[in-house]
């Protein structure tokens, strides 16, 4: 199985797309026209994470989301399936487990009678248990996602600003002491530049786990 980082906070997992960030993001390796993915799991409401959703999703595609943008995802006909934070849905044996994240979730493409709820984050158990942060701060129930569901990879966001940055997401490393962590939501844009170089050693100065950075287009292999 791969992990491939498309850039941002998209990220590519067998058939699975997280946060499809591509024709807006200068940072993007691929072009709509190169993805076909079956299941598509969107965060929060932000242009730089439901992305292209509505593009990607018209063609046999199912879509989780929180409760609010599953709605306004069903209105352009999308198969889109509402969940919640602390709840799990299931399909084809993958499981997808909302997380909190504390940040906010305009959907900034709609008008403002659309909720997009609260923001969120998974853990998606497809035989690995990989948790993706979406944008939030550093919170302590990581300790809590860590106890129930022991995620043997972590993306979290680095870049600051807009999320947590090196110092926190190294805390939150060692809160959720997983296998592997891969850094994400840096270099896309200015405000949000940062080494992660750095990261690796704020990582090494707190806990083992092994810091993978990969560039936009590379994949992991698990
Ligand atoms: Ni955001
Ligand atoms: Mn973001």
């Amino acid at each position: 199985m791969k992990i491939t980082w498309l850039g941002h906070s998209c990220f590519e997992i067998d058939n699975i797309l997280i946060d499809p960030f591509i024709t807006e993001n200068p940072e993007s390796p691929r072009t709509l026209d190169q993805l076909k993915p079956e299941i598509i799991a969107v965060t929060h409401g932000h242009a730089d994470h439901l992305g292209d959703t509505t593009e990607l999703a018209k063609n046999d595609c199912t879509v989780i989301a929180i409760h609010e943008i599953a709605n306004y995802l069903r209105s352009f006909g999308i198969n889109a399936i509402g969940m919640n934070i602390g709840g799990t849905v299931e399909i084809d044996g993958k499981k997808f487990i909302m997380t909190h994240a504390f940040h906010s979730s305009g959907i900034d493409e709609a008008d403002f009678k659309w909720s997009g709820g609260s923001p969120a984050g998974y853990v998606i158990d497809i035989g690995a248990r990989i948790y993706h942060a979406g944008d939030t701060s550093l919170f302590t129930d990581m300790k809590l996602i860590k106890e129930l569901y022991t995620p043997e990879i972590a993306l979290l966001p680095i870049g600051g600003v807009f999320t947590m940055g090196i110092k926190e997401a190294a805390i939150a490393t060692s809160w959720l002491n997983p296998k592997i962590v891969i850094p994400m939501h840096y270099n896309t844009f200015p405000p949000i530049k940062q080494d992660p170089q750095k990261f690796v050693e704020a990582v090494k100065s707190v806990c083992d786990t092994e810091v993978v950075i990969l560039k936009p287009g590379e994949s992991l292999d698990i």
